[in-house]
């Protein structure tokens, strides 16, 4: 029997568990769309804080939330309808539609580098070269042409009142620049996020949670001076160490990484911006903290074809998963003036900033540095990295922040006050804010071997010594130690260890020592 990769795996365990599944499923299902479950919007959400704290807080990044909805005028300026296209062929026997890049990446083994500088006509010609068939019935293709992947709507009944489904929640915040800029007092270097849905109409998805038309999108945009672009902060990142496969060697089909600080890559240019090279160093160390080494982590430069059309330089982050291989997770890309200054244009509102000078002053459109993550993936990198077997046995080993399910409560069994004594525990619990699961079914061993599947840190059992003297058994997942805490100590003992600062073996210890106290 072929062995199941860990996609397979984490995919049944989140259909099963309910951290994901593909939505509409009871109609057949349609590809493209993801539905997370209660464990999995739970995870999400622990996912979304952790950024929150590790990359929107120290730098007084201001967040916003904008519509999804945006007139086609807003789209038009940015570039978006001109621009967001992908080559698509249509087979000549079953007449469904393909993307044409990723048919000669799979059957043709060319590289994204190279077909992204087709055009369509050499699309056509490659696929004949290549003798590439249509993956479903084995036809020839025709029509190649570019097909616009938003999602096109009409706003209120006027049928040319077109509107689109953003494609990037940058969009909102360059719209809004001005009464943001305002209402943070005219300053810069200014950050502004928004974490929101963006819906792209992808010819034929077929990667799962990889890639959706609606997904959530982290987009970052940091406004700079362009005359003072310095990072004031890039000492804190110096020495980090970036693996980064650089486009002149991509040029020599050459995608080993090089490994250079942070320091090295801006001093030696190959990171032009040092807010980019921040960025991008805390991008790596949030992906650490998911739990991806550095070595199954790179950043792959963009060439200039490859670029979205804002770009002037731009690295994918990409991490290393089983099934897919090398995976965007993250871009970090220069904007410069563009979306400002195309907004500025179309709308006639003025979007620059102003600076006093000993000559009087200065107007300026400001730049653009921009870090944008995908969250879905992320919540999938997070699964697949903590996905670990033990005895056989499948455990998630989740940080402690991002476990959607703290701690579960277990009665050993359902009669004798074991119940009752399990229900005031689990209570205590709930009010003290943990997000606390109760199981109560089958063989103790079965109900931790259930809590480990999904990543559940602590298990708290509730035994016959319970009654006796106020005591409950902590089991700790990684390790599958025990200790016992008094129920009075709980709710301290737990903040700690939830807040990280404490582990397992230091909680073990904090109880002996009260006890001896
Ligand atoms: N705003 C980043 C992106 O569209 O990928």
């Amino acid at each position: 029997m072929k062995q199941k990769d860990k996609y397979e795996i984490i995919s049944e365990m989140a259909k099963r568990r309910g951290y994901f599944w593909p939505s509409y499923e009871i109609y057949g299902g349609i590809s493209g769309f993801l539905t997370f479950g209660p464990l999995g919007s739970l995870l999400k959400k622990r996912l979304e804080d952790k950024f929150r704290r590790f990359y929107l807080q120290p730098l007084a990044i201001l967040e916003i939330e904008t519509s999804v909805i945006m007139p086609g005028n807003v789209l038009e300026a940015s570039g978006h309808v001109e621009n967001f296209k992908e080559p698509t062929v249509e087979c000549t026997k079953c007449q469904r539609k393909f993307r044409a890049d990723h048919l000669l990446q799979e059957f043709g083994k060319m590289t994204d580098t190279e077909t992204e500088k087709l055009t369509l006509q050499d699309i056509m010609d490659e696929l004949k070269n290549r003798n590439i068939r249509c993956p479903e019935c084995g036809g020839t293709f025709s029509k190649a042409e570019q097909f616009m992947t938003m999602f096109a709507t009409t706003i209120g009944p006027y049928s040319d009142s077109v509107g689109y489904g953003r494609p990037e929640a940058a969009q909102g915040i360059f719209v809004e620049f001005k009464r943001i800029f305002e209402s943070a007092r005219g300053r810069l270097p200014l950050g502004v996020a928004q974490i929101g849905r963006v819906l792209r109409n992808e010819i034929s998805p077929r990667q799962g949670p990889i890639r959706l038309r609606e997904f959530t999108i982290i987009d970052i945009e940091f406004f700079l001076d362009p005359e003072d672009k310095k990072c004031l902060v890039l000492k804190e990142v110096e020495n980090e160490t970036l693996r980064l496969v650089l486009a002149e060697n991509k040029m020599k089909d050459n995608t080993e990484p090089v490994t250079v600080t942070v320091k090295e890559a801006v001093s030696k240019g190959i990171i032009k911006e040092e807010w980019q090279a921040y960025f991008m160093a805390l991008a790596k160390r949030f992906l650490v903290e998911l739990g991806v080494p550095e070595e199954q982590q790179r950043f792959i430069e963009k060439l200039e074809w490859e670029r979205a059309h804002y770009s002037v330089q731009g690295f994918d982050q990409e991490v290393y998963l089983e099934r897919w291989g090398w995976t965007e997770v993250s871009g970090h890309n220069y904007r410069t003036d563009y979306d400002l200054s195309r907004h500025m244009k179309a709308s006639g509102v003025d979007l620059t900033a102003f600076k006093e000078s000993e000559s009087g002053g200065r107007r300026f459109v400001p730049h653009v540095i921009e870090p944008s993550f995908g969250l879905d993936r992320l919540v999938y990198v997070a699964l697949e990295y903590a996905y670990t077997k033990r005895n056989k046995r499948t455990l998630l080993s989740l940080s402690r922040d991002l476990a959607p399910i703290q701690m579960s409560v277990f009665p050993l069994v359902n009669k004798d006050g074991l119940l009752e004594k399990a229900d005031e525990v689990y209570h205590r619990l709930t009010n003290e804010g943990f997000t606390v699961d109760w199981d109560s079914s089958g063989s103790i061993g079965r109900r931790y071997a259930r809590a480990d599947e999904v990543g559940t840190p602590l298990g708290i059992t509730i035994d016959y010594t319970t009654l006796e003297d106020g005591t409950v058994t902590l089991r700790d997942r990684d390790s599958w130690k025990q200790v016992r805490s008094n129920i009075d100590n709980l709710p301290d003992l737990l903040h700690a260890y939830f807040r990280n600062k404490i582990d397992f073996e230091d909680l073990g210890q904090l109880i002996e020592r009260r006890k001896d106290g």
